[in-house]
């Protein structure tokens, strides 16, 4: 797949009491979407930020707010999200019932936002692929989602290759260890969309951090 790498860096690894700082950070250094982490404590051992922090970050941020749900009962926040300012809202397919999904990406679009489909390290390509031409976006978690700064599992590289067989137009996202390495390895899969949050904000130079993975 050619075409623009869509860098969404994960907030997760900025300072949290420099938030409005941090983002504009990488908003100036060619940053897409800003990725954001819910989690709840349940679907993963981690908890992050909830909704009024989304709605907060939407009045700072300019460019679209990319909304990564790592929770359990993705429906009911979906409005909430929505109202916040999501843009793209991903929901985990490990966290729907197989026969509601279809409906959940049909609900999340009437709110007029991207629908996007998480598989998790685990879960094969071949479970998503019914759902591809629904979607706008499927995200290949490449680490256990719950944390950032995890080492990416290269064997869910090949996931990107399989689904991008099935849909040349769907935006494919990794997210998971994405530096300026796995991202090649990504986007010769196919992948379009990185994901990165350590690599991004621990880094000396953000704008050529960036830069390195597109
Ligand atoms: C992990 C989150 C990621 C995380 C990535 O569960 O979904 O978005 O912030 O962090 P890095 O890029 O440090 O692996
Ligand atoms: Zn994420």
């Amino acid at each position: 797949m050619k075409g623009k790498i869509i860098v969404s860096p994960s907030i997760l690894s900025a300072d949290f009491a420099n938030l409005e700082r941090d983002i504009h950070r990488v908003e100036v250094s060619g940053a897409d979407w800003l990725h954001v982490d819910v989690m709840d404590g349940h679907f993963v051992p981690n908890i992050t930020i909830g909704v009024p922090v989304v709605a907060s970050v939407k009045k700072v941020a300019k460019i679209p707010l990319d909304v990564h749900l790592m929770i359990e009962n993705p429906r009911k926040y979906v409005e909430p999200f929505a109202h916040a300012g999501a843009d793209i809202l991903t929901f985990h397919y490990e966290a729907v019932k197989e026969d509601e999904i279809s409906d959940l990406i049909k609900y999340i679009k009437s709110f007029g936002m991207k629908a996007g489909m998480s598989i998790k390290p685990k879960t094969h390509a071949d479970k998503c692929f019914m759902f591809l031409e629904e979607l706008d976006m499927l995200l290949v978690m490449t680490v256990e989602p719950g944390f950032g700064g995890q080492m990416f599992m290269a064997d869910c590289a090949e996931k990107i290759n399989q689904i991008r067989e099935k849909s040349e137009d769907i935006i494919i996202q990794v997210d998971g260890g994405i530096n300026k390495e796995t991202a090649e390895i990504c986007k010769g899969n196919g992948a379009n969309s990185l994901v990165a949050g350590s690599y991004i904000y621990k880094s000396d130079n953000i704008e050529k951090a960036i830069l390195s993975l597109k």
